[in-house]
């Protein structure tokens, strides 16, 4: 009898409008794996933060964060982040969340809040039945999940990123983004070694997801 497959998590990582989104929606959709997006939830308490009147300080941030009650729904293939019991909507995707999200997501109370919840997703996979897991992030393949089944790094010119987002109708300073998050002192975004480098800057999703998707097959079902 064939041994069941191997629960797999995927780990992709990349600048802002780099593809992950995309990609690692497609991907958890075609196997199917729980979908997780993290930028959502530094997102979501950036903006929970910025509804509360608080500066992006540690003290502040860490205090106000003690009293977030997080939880998680499961909805279309997705895991979203609840706070207080609501999952937010598209507050988070405003020019003013775009603007502060990099210096909240830099500070040490934040990123360990997240870390524990986010590492707790994989347990949200495997008791609602998913084969794997697909989490896109900054620091998913070197600090979340460094000993992730399979981890991608994906990479495109900033000129192609731009395009991306404005195709988005967003207004989105991706540059001074992936400075503060290359340069920040925890988990700064950064290509891991032992990654999967994509480059898809001539590709289609359609390709960038093939390839990945392969990766993934691969895994599943070694020879
Ligand atoms: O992926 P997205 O562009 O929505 O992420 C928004 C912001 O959240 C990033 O610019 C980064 O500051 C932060 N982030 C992070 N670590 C992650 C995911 C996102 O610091 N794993």
């Amino acid at each position: 009898m064939d041994s069941p497959s191997p629960f797999l998590i995927v780990a992709i990582d990349g600048g802002a409008a780099s593809g992950k989104s995309s990609t690692a929606r497609a991907l958890a959709a075609r196997f199917p794996f729980l979908h997780v997006d993290t930028g959502a939830h530094y997102r979501a308490i950036t903006a929970e933060m910025l509804r509360q009147g608080i500066p992006p300080e540690e003290a502040a941030v860490g205090r106000a964060l003690a009293d977030l009650a997080l939880g998680t729904r499961v909805q279309d293939g997705a895991a979203l982040l609840e706070i207080a019991g609501r999952v937010p909507g598209e507050e988070i995707r405003s020019p003013a969340v775009n603007a502060a999200v990099s210096h909240f997501a830099a500070l040490r109370p934040v990123r360990a809040a997240l870390l524990q919840y986010q590492r707790g997703q994989a347990e949200v996979a495997r008791s609602h039945g998913f084969r794997g897991l697909v989490m896109e992030g900054r620091d998913i393949g070197s600090v979340i999940f460094p000993d992730a089944g399979l981890r991608v790094f994906l990479h495109a010119d900033p000129e192609e990123r731009a395009r991306r987002r404005a195709r988005e109708g967003q207004q989105d300073s991706i540059a001074e983004r992936d400075r503060l998050d290359s340069s920040r002192q925890h988990a700064p975004l950064t290509c891991p070694a032992g990654a999967i480098d994509i480059n898809s800057t001539h590709l289609s999703l359609d390709d960038v997801v093939a390839r990945v998707a392969a990766l993934v097959a691969a895994r599943l079902s070694p020879p």
